[in-house]
């Protein structure tokens, strides 16, 4: 293959190779929870967020809108409202709180009403987290000097919350390939309950509503522990139409 062929800058796969940079960025990612408290230049933020606005979307409709928040007083404010909010539906719903037949009555109302109606935002991972920052157990912006929003435009192409998603895995490993930590943080969206944050944020003003957020900070640890993936069965069509797939077991 000739030179011209090459479409990465990086060279073409050759069997066995060791993870090229940027395999290397992805592999070793991890969300960052704890930072230094030194800003982030402004060079740097908007370095990062030259790789979100040239992620692909859906028939290149960028359906988005960044917001930086890098005032401490806003950040802790965001925190404080978070924790406040949290404490608010662990008051119902939090039932590892409570013992005897509180606990049950709030195990059974956590059951068959909120978890049902915001099914995916009170899975056990988040309904624990909120549970800890409920507690006081845990913050959620760990006092991170950066965090920005991504809002979604509503009028995007097919699905735009992929496109947000994709901005912002952008962020992440762009940040991670500059010394950057960052951590997606889904539990902003817990300030969309707040008119004040709605009107400040424009959270859900048309087109917009909330995407989600990413904290950023220079971190204030080396995040090397790895977080186990589960191992994929992945489906291999490779013969005819009416031949049957081959399964492969993709991590082992
Ligand atoms: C859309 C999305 C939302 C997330 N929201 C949060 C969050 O609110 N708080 C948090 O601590 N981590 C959050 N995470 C980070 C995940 O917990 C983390 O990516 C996962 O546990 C895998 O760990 P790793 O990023 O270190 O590989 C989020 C990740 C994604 C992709």
């Amino acid at each position: 293959m000739s030179a011209i062929d090459e479409v990465s800058p990086l060279g073409i796969y050759k069997e066995g190779m060791p993870w090229n940079p940027v395999e290397k960025v992805i592999m070793e990612r991890r969300s960052v929870r704890r930072f230094k408290k030194e800003p982030l230049p402004d060079n740097v933020i908007r370095r990062i967020l030259e790789s979100a606005r040239f992620a692909p979307t859906a028939g290149n409709g960028q359906p988005w809108k960044f917001i930086v928040v890098k005032s401490p007083e806003i950040i802790a404010e965001m925190e404080r409202d978070a924790a406040r909010i949290s404490k608010f539906f662990m008051f119902f719903y939090g039932y590892t709180m409570f013992k005897g037949f509180r606990r049950l009555v709030s195990k059974l109302m956590a059951n068959f009403s909120v978890m049902r109606l915001f099914s995916n935002e009170f899975l056990p991972q988040p309904f624990f987290a909120m549970t800890q920052a409920a507690e006081n157990q845990t913050v959620y912006y760990q006092s991170a000097p950066v965090v920005i929003i991504i809002l979604e435009d509503k009028r995007g192409v097919a699905n735009p919350s992929v496109d947000v998603g994709i901005a912002g895995e952008h962020i992440v490993l762009a940040a991670h390939s500059l010394g950057v930590g960052a951590c997606w943080m889904g539990f902003s969206k817990l300030l969309t309950y707040y008119p004040k944050w709605r009107k400040k944020f424009g959270l859900n003003k048309y087109p917009y509503r909330f995407g989600n957020s990413i904290c950023l900070g220079y971190p204030a640890y080396k995040a090397d522990k790895e977080v186990p993936r589960e191992v994929q069965i992945v489906e291999w069509h490779e013969g005819s139409m009416n031949g049957q797939p081959r399964f492969e077991r993709q991590g082992e």
